[in-house]
């Protein structure tokens, strides 16, 4: 299950209902997936190819098609990151500066691990995320976030989306940002 930690405090939030319930104030969905919906060969394994890409949306597709009515994403598809891919040092860098959408970015965790650096309000101020397989998140629109590796360096997430280019990061400078 997901955790929490506060960056100014250092403070841990754990637990499935005060994980939900933290979220939950600053519009964050968090949801959970059956893990075990995932057939053996595709668990923990992050080079795939993509007819084993369509074989994880095709083991989600209710949870897919459920959140597409709830919430009206249009298109979907399956990222893999590890060390394997190339220009990893790039692409982490490049996640890993602040930005917004004109859209919510949602990931639901299918292997490895990763973290949500999310803007609170200003009492609170950036909180981490870290999610594990089967943790489902989405940062709501205008929201300041980025997202990064565990030093495993290892993620399969979905991804779903409403527009082609909703998904376009723009930029956002803040000086308060607690590294
Ligand atoms: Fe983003």
């Amino acid at each position: 299950m997901a955790e929490i930690r506060i960056r100014k405090t250092n403070e841990i939030i754990s637990g499935e209902e005060k994980v939900r319930d933290f979220l939950n104030k600053y519009e964050v969905i968090y949801e959970h997936w059956d893990t075990e919906k995932l057939p053996h060969e595709l668990r923990e394994n992050f080079s795939l190819t993509d007819e084993q890409k369509a074989a994880v949306l095709e083991a989600y597709q209710s949870e897919i098609q459920d959140l597409a009515a709830r919430r009206g994403y249009r298109t979907w598809d399956v990222i893999t990151l590890s060390e394997a891919t190339p220009n990893i040092e790039e692409l982490l860098a490049k996640f890993e500066q602040i930005h917004t959408h004109s859209e919510d970015e949602i990931r639901a965790i299918v292997s490895g691990a990763g973290t949500f650096i999310i803007k609170g309000d200003e009492q609170t101020g950036y909180f981490d995320v870290n999610l594990v397989p089967g943790d489902l998140i989405s940062v709501p629109e205008n929201t300041p976030h980025f997202f990064t590796l565990t030093d495993e360096r290892k993620v399969v997430a979905v991804r779903l989306f409403v527009e082609e280019d909703g998904w376009i990061a723009h930029p956002y400078e803040d000086p308060a940002f607690q590294k």
